[in-house]
């Protein structure tokens, strides 16, 4: 039996994994968190865990990232339709999301798949990490279990008891997952348009716009040395046109077709680029308290399911003193599909999903048909998170008019040369920017790593 998941595979173990488990077993922190694990934890352990020779039953799996076994995740079956979780993740695999993805797979099998009513889950009182992975999923605490663990020397701790019921898995995932098709497809068609002009990008012409030039020149003027993160970095033009102007730039998204096309087009301008395949909301350990600058522009906060999130993951990049630069289509804008007449449609805030299905990209180019999910928030909503995540606002900007044709069909050119968004006769905006710092002294609301 497998399950698979965007990037992961769960299967079950064979004879073949017992000197990964042996070897991954043998870290303090997995032990320190499963009293349970035999010590010292012999090669036969790990042989009898893989082959079942403990009666485990047939709801353990190897969770498996590209073809290597990088943790492990299993389903106990108790009495009324109940079930118990376990897990746990090699130490070179952490911080990376594994666990939480593996979850999510795990718990969506035990309750559509097997019916099951309830999920528990108890995770050590100090264990946040695994107590944030089950928080992650959905599970909410119950309560603490008293002198629930007994270690090996006799000294009980205390767990904190979770629980997941049908129907409070959060759709997250499958939206996710569903995005993440939508921007495959996508990448593969972009990048011989007008819209991403390739060729002229690989000739040397800046990608940036006169919007863009400006928020970058207020919040950092050069960027020359500068650590600069462009995040959901599609197929790479800011992040090649950053690199041009001498930053150390690292271009982030979750669609390995984008970034492989990012790859190409980075090479062939000759500039060099660290690439990070990653969900923008749990931005990798590695990228933490590392950034001057981080970029996100044009089509980002839509594909988001979790604002604040994605909020604390950005912030969280940042040296203390760096700063994001956030351009996006205005929440009004956003609703406008009329202007002749005014039509309005879907939420300006609230952030619920809304699915779309398309045939055709917004540069035009011809997609396979398929499905996408977005979210709208309002100004204020996108504000308070950055507030939230510990940001400090230094513009909030509602351009009224900007200089390209933002939402092909709605905004028109006029004599000036400049594009606006009229409804009845009056200029609404069409974009917005957030500019917002990372305090030098900031005590600590938000996720900071340094
Ligand atoms: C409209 S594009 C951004 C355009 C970009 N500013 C550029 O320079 O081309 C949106 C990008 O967000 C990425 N994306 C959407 N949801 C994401 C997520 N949860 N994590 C990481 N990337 C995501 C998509 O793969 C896509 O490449």
């Amino acid at each position: 039996m497998e399950l698979r998941d965007d990037s992961l595979l769960l299967r079950r173990w064979s004879a073949d994994d017992a000197p990964v488990v042996y070897a991954a077993c043998q870290d303090p922190e997995i032990r320190r968190w499963l009293p349970t694990l035999p010590r010292p934890y012999t090669y036969e352990d790990a042989r009898a865990f893989v082959t079942d020779a403990r009666g485990l039953g047939a709801h353990q799996f190897a969770i498996v990232e590209a073809e290597r076994v990088v943790g492990s995740i299993g389903l106990h079956l108790a009495s009324n339709e109940t079930g118990h979780v376990g897990y746990w993740c090699a130490a070179e695999a952490r911080g990376r999301g594994i666990t939480t993805s593996a979850l999510r797979r795990l718990c969506r099998h035990a309750l559509d798949d097997l019916g099951l009513a309830r999920l528990a889950l108890t995770a050590d009182v100090d264990n946040l990490a695994s107590q944030r992975v089950a928080e992650k999923v959905g599970f909410r605490r119950e309560g603490v279990l008293r002198s629930h663990l007994r270690h090996p020397d006799g000294h009980r701790r205390d767990s904190a008891l979770f629980s997941l019921l049908p129907g409070e898995l959060p759709a997250t995932a499958e939206h996710h997952a569903t995005n993440r098709s939508h921007w495959d497809a996508l990448a593969a068609v972009h990048g011989q348009d007008d819209y991403y002009d390739s060729r002229a990008l690989v000739a040397g012409q800046s990608s940036l716009l006169e919007e863009e030039e400006r928020a970058l020149a207020a919040a950092v003027g050069d960027v020359t040395d500068l650590n600069v993160l462009h995040v959901q970095c599609h197929i790479g033009f800011d992040t090649v046109t950053f690199a041009r102007r001498g930053a150390r730039v690292t271009g982030v998204d979750f669609s390995e077709t984008s970034l492989a096309k990012a790859r190409a087009l980075a090479e062939q301008c000759g500039v060099a680029v660290e690439w990070v395949v990653a969900d923008v909301t749990e931005l990798p350990e590695g990228l933490h308290g590392r950034f001057d600058l981080a970029w996100a522009t044009i089509g980002v906060l839509c594909w988001i399911a979790d604002l604040g999130a994605w909020m604390r993951s950005v912030a969280g990049t940042l040296v203390r003193g760096g700063q994001l630069v956030l351009i996006d289509g205005h929440p009004l804008a956003k609703m406008v599909t009329s202007t002749s007449p005014v039509v309005l449609s879907g939420p300006y805030a609230g952030g619920a999903p809304l699915r779309f299905e398309d045939s055709v990209s917004y540069t035009n180019a011809a997609s396979p048909p398929g499905s996408s999910v977005e979210f709208a928030y309002s100004l204020g909503e996108i504000v308070t998170a950055a507030t939230d995540a510990g940001l400090v606002v230094s513009e909030l900007a509602e351009h009224l008019d900007v200089s390209f044709d933002h939402r092909s069909g709605h905004v028109d050119r006029e004599p000036d040369g400049r594009y606006r968004l009229r409804l009845c006769g009056e200029v609404v905006p069409t974009l917005f920017t957030l500019r917002a710092v990372r305090p030098r002294d900031h005590a600590g609301r938000g996720r900071w790593a340094a």
